[in-house]
């Protein structure tokens, strides 16, 4: 890594080191808001987006040319190392991940083999390509938590109650013990994957984690996004955790071990420095509906964001979910400047 990406704002901000100013990536800034991203993708199958290095790394760059964010994030899908170790899904456009046959017995959880790197050569390439391309500014690369994944093998796509995944825990914990150990593997292995060919950071994202109690996560959760993260420390590079709805889990998130920890627009960050405790950076947290109010609006709550971090020991601005496909990039381009110049008085 060269210094200059070692001191790059992004990087400084994850390990609580000062900052000339804030720095200010987007979850889901790569794709359908940007018609760039609309042209390319055009009759390109989003997997098969995914598994094309030449295209995710034109992807990748696309926010980072057209905005100036301080961070890139991998174009990919949490879905992508589970389609990698062989299991039948799709994702359909407007619906999400599918699955083919939902796992619900212990021989499905059987067929959930750990990653290779040959599994994932296509993503060694891109990111290998994206950090020569992106020079000082450093790549993210991600992955599913166990939790998040889960929920699509068992509920077979979306879900809004994840009532399977929930039955299996609670129903039969031994069979959910064993299919969270499969997932813990594949994640770490996808994740130090993404590592060893050059990304600067990862982000773990257990986006439907919100649906469980503290003391369920505790139980249930907890124990493999530690091992997660604890499988990580040896790398040196910033883990960001983030979930939605997690207001409640907090300290639970930050007990994990990442170094940063994500919050949705649901707690102010003042609060939620508290809830996570000493020793963690921030990163959120402006609501992604609030860009589609008037830029008067979206400039209001992003400065009460910023004023609100001011407390916390390092913070990376971002959206609390990903950006809205019917988001204006403008809005986009407007609040990364305005974060950059207010953060920088
Ligand atoms: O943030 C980025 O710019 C990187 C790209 C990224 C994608 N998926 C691209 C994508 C990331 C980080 C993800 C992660 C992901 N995928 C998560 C976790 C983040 C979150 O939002 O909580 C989840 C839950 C998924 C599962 C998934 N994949 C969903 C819910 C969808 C949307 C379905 C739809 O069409 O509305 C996808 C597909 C997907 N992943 C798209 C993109 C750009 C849309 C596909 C398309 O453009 O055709």
């Amino acid at each position: 890594m060269t210094s200059e990406l070692a001191d790059s704002v992004f990087l400084r901000a994850c390990r609580r080191r000062s900052v000339s100013h804030t720095p200010v990536w987007f979850m889901r800034q790569a794709g359908r808001s940007l018609p760039e991203y609309r042209a390319l993708r055009e009759g390109v199958p989003m997997l098969t987006a995914c598994a094309t290095p030449e295209l995710v790394v034109e992807v990748t760059m696309q926010p980072v040319r057209r905005y100036g964010v301080d961070a890139a994030i991998l174009f990919s899908d949490i879905v992508v190392p589970l389609k990698a170790i062989g299991v039948d899904l799709d994702i359909k456009p407007g619906v999400g991940p599918v699955v083919a046959a939902p796992i619900r017995d212990a021989e499905a959880v059987r067929t959930l083999r750990p990653i290779e790197p040959d599994d994932v050569s296509y993503v060694t390439e891109a990111v290998q390509g994206l950090t020569k391309e992106l020079g000082a500014t450093p790549l993210i690369g991600f992955a599913g938590a166990p939790f998040t994944l889960a929920s699509y093998l068992i509920e077979g796509g979306p879900s809004k109650n994840h009532d399977h995944t929930k039955a299996m825990m609670y129903g039969e914990p031994e069979l959910w013990h064993a299919l969270m150990d499969r997932l813990t593997e594949i994640t770490l292995g996808f994740l130090r994957v993404q590592l060893a060919s050059g990304a600067s950071a990862v982000q773990l994202f257990d986006s439907w984690v919100g649906a469980v109690s503290r003391d369920d996560y505790r139980e249930f959760v907890l124990p493999y996004t530690s091992r997660i993260f604890e499988g990580l420390a040896d790398l040196d590079a910033p883990r960001i955790h983030f979930g939605v709805g997690t207001g409640e889990l907090l300290g639970l998130l930050g007990q994990a071990g990442a170094d940063v920890v994500g919050v949705d627009w649901r707690v102010p960050l003042d609060e939620a420095a508290s809830r996570v405790g000493p020793g963690k950076a921030l990163q959120g947290n402006l609501d992604p509906a609030i860009l589609l109010a008037p830029w008067e609006v979206v400039e209001r709550r992003a400065g009460e964001i910023l004023a609100r971090a001011a407390g916390t020991e390092g913070h990376v601005f971002n959206l609390g979910h990903g950006v809205l496909p019917g988001t204006d990039p403008d809005q986009l381009a407007r609040l990364t400047d305005f974060v950059h110049e207010a953060s920088a008085r």
